[in-house]
């Protein structure tokens, strides 16, 4: 299963939740691998902080031949991880082409929002080649019923796009887990933060219908 945190604006969490997701689905018992395709090498800087005595996730550098090379780990892992470069280049189709999903964060500013046609664009581009890629949002940075999430969920459904129930608040821990070389829930936890990324990942696990380990 390979699943890419991809989204072509930048700063939308795509880091920041794709080492999160990896990092629950370790302390459950998966056995989950990270492919950082990223020049700012947010994921593999984050491993190299890891603390001794927690199991952490691996992560690869991986630049040229991306299909092959996340291809090639999927036969070695049963979850492979793809954090994307916040840029439409080459990197972020070719992570389309390789995924079995595709996850996009969204925040609620503008911006983001305009970017949803690209995403859109972007899959139906590569089910081309990868018929079966499947894509699914995740709202990041929103309370969960807010009136601005339920609108934002509205226009993807309009759109035909589906978006996780999950939601991801805008809380500080996501800024600082990062340094602590952990998971959000070595780092917070009891917080609300775990919580949401622990809500995510339960229903990540249903949707993909991943056995009980
Ligand atoms: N839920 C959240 N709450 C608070 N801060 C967040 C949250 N998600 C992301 N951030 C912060 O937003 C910034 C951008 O996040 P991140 O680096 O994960 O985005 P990205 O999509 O990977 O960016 P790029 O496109 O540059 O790779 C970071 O400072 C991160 O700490
Ligand atoms: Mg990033």
């Amino acid at each position: 299963m390979i699943i890419a945190f991809s989204g072509q604006k930048g700063g939308v969490g795509k880091s920041t939740l794709s080492i999160a997701t990896a990092q629950e689905l370790k302390r459950r018992g998966r056995d989950v691998v990270i492919l950082d395709t990223d020049s700012q090498s947010t994921a593999l800087i984050w491993s190299k902080g890891a603390e001794e005595g927690v199991p952490t996730v691996p992560v690869f550098v991986v630049n040229d031949e991306l299909v092959k090379g996340a291809r090639a780990a999927a036969e070695k892992y049963d979850i492979v991880i793809i954090d994307v470069p916040g840029r439409l280049d080459s990197v972020q189709k070719r992570a389309m082409l390789a995924a079995n999903l595709a996850i996009f964060p969204l925040g609620p500013s503008d911006a983001e929002l305009w970017a949803v046609q690209t995403n859109i664009q972007l899959v139906k581009e590569a089910r081309d080649f990868n018929e079966n890629l499947d894509s699914v949002y995740l709202l990041n940075r929103m309370r969960k019923s807010s009136a601005e999430t339920v609108e934002i969920r509205k226009l993807l459904e309009k759109n035909g796009q589906k978006t996780f129930e999950s939601t991801i608040g805008d809380r500080v821990d996501f800024k600082r887990f990062l340094a602590y070389g952990a998971g959000i829930h070595e780092y917070a936890p009891t917080g609300k933060s775990s919580m949401e990324i622990k809500r995510f990942v339960t229903e990540l696990e249903r949707y993909l219908a991943l056995g009980v380990e």
